[in-house]
């Protein structure tokens, strides 16, 4: 029987905008799962690979602390995080593994519609509510400004309507909720997208097979998504010119076709998006046939 040491724990976030897609990556990878009762922790049924749904903020603790193996969190979290440890004398918390496709947003200064500030130039002095006191007190520290930081752990955006801040500095995503209250965005301190870390720990043997397979799946999964499969025929003499066009492509493989002397037959995988421009600029090359589909699994 296999004990609980065994199995590798996932600190992945309860509910915001990186669910959804954390759960789809993991099942891309071919976790299937059922949720225990209290629906805050996923056991894997055909992998010892099991999740807990947390606070986001509270996953780069959870890894540091070696209480999961893993974790899915936004690389603004990460940053956050980071600077606070650092700055109680301990560095390199987690291994960060790779950023992933999802969760873009930025973190932006947002000042009230019609406002006396409207720029980084206007904020000495002023109040600034946000939920990342580190990384905005660090660039203000880099920029030398004078602007004092008031914490907020949620509703930043309410902020300068309470009276408690002249200006704010939160995650901008689809930039509805600035609009909704009436804030301008400003600079942008930090881009963002999820990304997956793990435990400074070394990673017990128990568990190592299993932790280096889904690794080695989570990226797969990442090139398959931008990843094509083209195929086309093509005159042998335009073959410098058309892989010169494919993007991202490695060494195409060329058949002969049946039948004609001149002309071959292309394959090759891309692993970046294929335009509709790319496509016709093949076709001006010479290439005829075209044919792009997607690739479902790819081990490299
Ligand atoms: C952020 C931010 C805004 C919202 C912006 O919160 O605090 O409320 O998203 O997104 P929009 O531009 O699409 O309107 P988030 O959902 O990340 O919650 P959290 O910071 O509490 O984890
Ligand atoms: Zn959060």
């Amino acid at each position: 029987m296999e004990t609980t040491d065994a199995r590798i724990k996932i600190a992945i976030q309860k509910s915001g905008r990186l669910t959804e897609h954390s759960l789809e990556l993991l099942q891309q990878c071919g976790l299937k799962y059922s949720r225990g009762r209290d629906q805050l922790i996923g056991f894997g049924e055909n992998m010892p690979v099991d999740f807990l749904l947390v606070r986001d903020d509270d996953i780069p603790g959870l890894v540091r602390e070696d209480v999961c193996d893993l974790g899915i969190v936004g690389m603004n979290v990460l940053e956050e995080k980071r600077l606070e440890f650092r700055a109680a004398g301990q560095d390199a918390p987690f291994r960060l593994i790779q950023e992933l496709d999802f969760g873009h947003c930025l973190l932006s200064f947002a000042y009230p519609e019609n406002g006396a500030i409207q720029s980084l130039d206007d904020i000495d002095g002023q109040r600034i509510a946000t939920s990342y006191p580190w990384i905005v007190k660090d660039f203000l520290k880099r920029r030398n400004v004078n602007a004092e930081v008031v914490e907020f752990s949620g509703a930043v955006e309410i902020a300068p309507n309470l009276g408690r801040a002249e200006l704010i500095c939160d995650l901008v995503s689809t930039g509805s909720t600035l609009a909704a209250n009436k804030l301008t965005q400003g600079e942008t301190l930090l881009e963002s997208s999820a990304a997956l870390i793990q435990t400074p720990v070394e990673i017990p043997a128990s568990k190592s097979e299993w932790v280096n397979r889904l690794l080695q799946r989570i990226s797969g999964v990442q090139q398959v998504r931008e990843s094509k499969y083209i195929m086309m025929h093509a005159p042998r003499s335009a073959l410098p010119k058309i892989s010169a066009l494919l993007p991202g492509a490695e060494a195409p493989t060329v058949l002969p076709l049946e039948g004609c002397d001149d002309k071959v037959a292309v394959h090759v995988v891309c692993r970046e998006t294929v335009f509709w421009e790319t496509l016709e600029q093949l076709k001006e090359a010479g290439a005829s046939s075209l044919l792009v589909v997607p690739v479902e699994k790819m081990l490299a």
